[in-house]
């Protein structure tokens, strides 16, 4: 059995496309006024690009560090309309999110570009936050292990320093957004897979977190799995108070 000793507690929230000027102030202001504690916990928030200034100036100094949700895989040049690792550097950013599944599904991205993206992370100093998991057809279909493999296949073939460098998140597509989070067992055993594969790959200290409908109440018996390390949150990153009891787990 691997253990948590070695890796500190993730928890990150992912705002999707939902954010104002006005509604962030608010759930920013709430989520310094009981700001988590760093020493137990490390907690993040990736944001859409253009509010990444707004977060930036808020969290800067406070223990809640700033990530985006999605990275070119391209350095620069003619690329309308994306962004580069070295933008996201600009704003201070330690976190971006790569093949999160509304990505990998609504904009084809492929395992390839995905795999492209995360380098472009590694290279400008962020930490992506690699995104796997299946759909609900995959589910029923037992097709788990065989869909996270071809995702992290060409991370994996990666040399082991830039593997060493991510973190994974497990998001099964079927609890995303639905309320209907995977149980600490099911999630626990997608994870021991996920490590089993890390580990041949001489990164066997990578942080996995689990996504999909984590809340307050869910997360301290995920938590207790022994190769889940934390969690990407969406819906409930929306409420600080919500995010902050996941935090505090
Ligand atoms: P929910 O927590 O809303 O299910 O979203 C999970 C997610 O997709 C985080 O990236």
């Amino acid at each position: 059995m691997t253990n948590h000793v070695a890796r500190k507690r993730l928890v990150m929230g992912n705002w999707k496309m939902n954010a104002s000027l006005e509604a962030n102030a608010s759930l920013l202001n709430a989520l310094l006024s009981s700001p988590p504690c760093a020493e137990s916990v490390e907690v993040a928030v990736c944001v859409p690009f253009p509010y990444l200034a707004q977060v930036q100036a808020a969290l800067f100094g406070s223990a809640i560090q700033w990530g985006a949700q999605d990275v070119s895989s391209e350095s620069q040049g003619a690329y309308t309309g994306e962004t580069s690792a070295q933008m996201l550097r600009d704003f201070a950013c330690e976190w971006v999110l790569v093949g999160h599944s509304e990505r990998r599904l609504r904009h084809a991205e492929s395992h390839e570009a995905v795999a492209l993206k995360a380098v472009q992370a590694l290279n400008a100093g962020l930490t992506p936050v690699f995104c796997v998991g299946e759909t609900d057809e995959q589910h029923e279909a037992g097709e788990t292990e065989a869909v996270v493999l071809a995702q992290l296949q060409p991370l994996l073939d990666l040399a082991a320093a830039s593997v060493s460098g991510v973190v994974v998140a497990y998001e099964p597509v079927w609890a995303i957004g639905t309320g209907k989070s995977a149980t600490p067992e099911q999630a626990q055993h997608v994870h021991a897979y996920i490590r089993s594969l890390l580990k041949q790959g001489g990164a066997g200290q990578v942080r996995i977190l689990y996504g999909g409908s984590v809340n307050g109440t869910n997360a301290s018996q995920l938590f207790a799995m022994p190769d889940i390390d934390g969690a990407l949150v969406g819906g409930a990153a929306l409420n600080a108070e919500e995010f902050l009891r996941i935090a505090a787990v």
